[in-house]
């Protein structure tokens, strides 16, 4: 007789290592100990004023029923605006969902795109989240081994190889976890028409916009309409666990994706969608965070090599360092657990971005307080030094 509760093949995916991480630095710190956060992958300041008193407003004023799946038309329509603004785009309100996080965003972009077998391209080091949900879905995940020397970006020879097999798309982030580093506009141009060229779909994953230390980054929609775009009110907008995202769709999957969201989720958290749209009128408290995280990059990034960290390449965007960290270890798991016992610093282990090359990187976040970042610097140059 078959045991019904042995878990299901499809389950048996890896897990998402920081996460791992997170639990043993909240144990630590359970048990008396001391830890510098530079695992996470989140802002350290909670959403800003207007948005904490839109939400305050719904909870008074409105039932917080149901949206529409595709979410409240005020949001709809504030993003479409957004879109105008930042970049100058038409974008229709009706080709807009919002979504529980871009976590939803790219698992809605594989189910409405992509069959099982599908075989779509992601970057190794990238975000892990991808490369296991395709494998529970099916599909199949054609790595593409992205160098430092490349800026950590696939090249258009690199694509082509990806897709000597037949590519069925794509999915970039940039700026990308776990290095900070961006495309130019004529690098994004030129990977969304090779995998087009290719025949495939490209989704962007937009997620780290707003946080860039040089020049804006560019939307995939500026190239081509016919493109998925994912974001989140998470990363920038500090609203990581209101759970509240957004995707741009191209025409054609639109109603396939309203007819998912409605038998996965019903609709994204209502609350959530009331103080998303006061987000958007946040700019000035949200640079003053961005100051912050720049301050943190340029502190780190100076730092890390006096302690013997030296190979980095510099983070554009995002908050995040990849360090390469030979010199000292060819195991990043083990000597980020050792790191953690004997100096209190978290920081997540190359392998959760790159299952090939990470046992050689470790991914330090300065999304945190400044002060801690510069403490994490001293105690790591007494421990390497
Ligand atoms: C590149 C990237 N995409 C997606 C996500 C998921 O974020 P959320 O679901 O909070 O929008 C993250 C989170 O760290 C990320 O780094």
């Amino acid at each position: 007789m078959k045991n019904t509760l042995l878990p299901s093949k499809r389950s048996a995916i890896d897990p998402f290592i920081v996460m791992d991480v997170m639990r043993a630095a909240r144990e630590r710190e359970e048990k008396g100990g001391n830890v510098l956060h530079l695992e996470v992958g989140q802002p350290g300041t909670p959403a800003p004023k207007i948005v904490l008193d839109a939400a305050a407003a719904a909870l008074r004023q409105d039932k917080l029923g149901y949206t529409d799946a595709m979410g409240l038309p005020a949001l709809r329509a504030r993003i479409a605006a957004h879109y105008r603004e930042k970049h100058n785009l038409d974008v229709a309100p009706e080709r807009i969902a919002v979504t529980t996080g871009s976590s939803a965003g790219f698992v809605l972009a594989f189910l409405s795109a992509f069959d099982a077998g599908a075989r779509v391209a992601l970057t190794n080091p990238g975000y892990p989240c991808y490369r296991q949900v395709m494998k529970t879905l099916g599909m199949t995940p054609v790595a593409i081994q992205t160098r430092a020397e490349h800026n950590w970006m696939p090249t258009r020879d690199e694509m082509r190889a990806a897709g000597k097999d037949g590519l069925d798309g794509a999915i970039l982030a940039s700026p990308a976890n776990p290095t900070g580093t961006m495309l130019s506009p004529q690098d994004l141009q030129m990977l969304i028409e090779t995998v087009q060229g290719l025949g495939g779909l490209y989704i962007s994953d937009e997620i780290y916009h707003g946080l860039t230390y040089g020049g804006q980054a560019h939307c995939a929609l500026e190239f081509s309409d016919d493109v998925i775009v994912v974001n989140s009110f998470s990363k920038y907008y500090c609203m990581t666990g209101w759970r509240i995202g957004w995707m741009v769709l191209p025409e054609n999957l639109v109603r396939p994706v309203e007819r998912l969201i409605q038998n996965l989720y019903i609709s994204a958290p209502t609350l959530s969608q009331y103080a998303a749209i006061a987000a958007f009128d946040a700019g000035e408290d949200l640079e003053k965070v961005k100051a912050v995280y720049r301050q943190n990059r340029d502190l780190l990034a100076a730092e890390l090599p006096r302690a013997g960290l030296t190979k980095i390449v510099p983070a554009t965007g995002a908050f995040y360092l990849y360090a390469d960290i030979r010199d000292f270890s060819d195991d990043s798991y083990a000597f980020a657990k050792k790191m953690l016992h004997e100096t209190g610093i978290a920081a997540t282990p190359g392998l959760d971005f790159d299952p090939e090359f990470g046992h050689a990187y470790l991914r330090f976040s300065f999304a945190g307080k400044t002060d801690q970042i510069a403490e994490a610097a001293r105690r790591l140059k007494d421990w390497l030094g």
